[in-house]
């Protein structure tokens, strides 16, 4: 972080989360504030091989093959990186040579820059608003972000800002972007599973395995301030027609995750609904593998089947013109 960077405020007092329900900017900062240090917990983000492939795959599956044939970049830039998973992760993919992390969250930038330095990674982090990015013109090769734009207010924008900061003929890549049939069945699936979750618990017998009300309570707080953070969803096609607007070439998109999206959410729902230690490592490998099944399920055979719009994420790549 920048010496002049705000400092994070994890703690967000009823007041703030009063003021956050009409500021999404405030709530975006308390609410990823406040989930900063647990996020990689949270999310299962980790830094070896099971996401760096993830990272990389997301990558590979936009950018064109004679594209991939001549990296590493040699300057990325990150927009709302959280704890660093998708930057740090391509990093140490080889997609480039060495990155800024930034975020409109100042706890997330302070994880995500900790995260990058105990790896060994050539990073710097600093506090942005993806709206009004703190760069100069023709700074860097590529500009990425990981599940960003659904937050942000102005979304061609922030496109704009990207191809302002790109070199001529830079890329930028942006995956994790919930599509907007993908979370209607997501969001269904995960109310759903807390309310079985959270009153099976209360059950005789299942006490052992519901979290601390103060906990759920907290949960349920920052499920209000989610709701105000979420503010897009996306029709594959018109994020397209977005990014073209905002000047960018070769503009593409691809969809991920179906079944498996409608496996992972409930899953996830579950993990944070019950004591974490009730599930051991057995489950953490269930999970994966089957998240693992089914997206290859996705992948070879789903994709055929469906329209692309009812996939769970999409991603979207495009270049500046030269
Ligand atoms: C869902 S998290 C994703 C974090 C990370 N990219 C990942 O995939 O794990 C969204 C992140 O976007 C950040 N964010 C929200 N609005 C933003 C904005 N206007 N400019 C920059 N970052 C923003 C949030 O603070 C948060 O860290």
């Amino acid at each position: 972080m920048t010496s002049t960077d705000p400092a994070p405020q994890p703690h967000a007092t009823a007041e703030q989360v009063e003021a956050a329900r009409h500021d999404s900017k405030l709530a975006q900062v308390l609410y990823h504030d406040w989930e900063a240090e647990n996020y990689d917990e949270k999310w299962s983000i980790s830094y070896d091989q099971r996401c760096v492939d993830y990272a990389r795959d997301c990558f590979d599956t936009v950018v064109p093959d004679d594209e991939i044939h001549r990296l590493p970049y040699d300057n990325a830039l990150e927009l709302g990186c959280g704890s660093g998973f998708f930057l740090l992760n391509l990093i140490q993919s080889g997609v480039a040579r060495r990155g800024s992390v930034t975020d409109l969250s100042p706890g997330m930038v302070k994880v995500a820059t900790r995260n990058g330095q105990s790896l060994g990674l050539d990073i710097d982090g600093r506090v942005a608003d993806a709206e009004r990015i703190p760069y100069d013109d023709n700074s860097f090769d590529l500009v990425v972000g990981h599940a960003v734009l659904h937050h942000i207010p102005d979304v061609e924008l922030t496109l704009r800002e990207v191809l302002r900061v790109l070199r001529p003929g830079g890329r930028f890549v942006f995956a994790g972007e919930p599509t907007t049939v993908g979370n209607s069945y997501a969001r269904t699936l995960s109310t759903l599973t807390w309310r079985v979750a959270t009153n099976a618990t209360k059950l005789p017998g299942l006490g052992s395995w519901r979290r601390p009300q103060a906990e759920l309570d907290e949960s349920s707080r920052a499920a209000a301030l989610e709701s105000i953070v979420d503010l897009h969803t996306f029709a594959p096609a018109e994020l397209e027609k977005m990014a073209r607007s905002a000047g960018a070439v070769d503009v593409d998109t691809a969809t991920v995750e179906f079944t498996a999206a409608m496996l992972g959410w409930p899953l996830r729902t579950f993990e944070y609904a019950v004591q974490p230690d009730k599930l051991g490592w057995a489950w953490a490998n269930f999970a994966f593998s089957s998240w693992k099944v089914l997206s290859w399920a996705d992948a070879n055979v789903w994709r055929h089947l469906v329209p692309k719009g009812w996939f769970y994420n999409v991603e979207i790549t495009g270049i500046k013109p030269s």
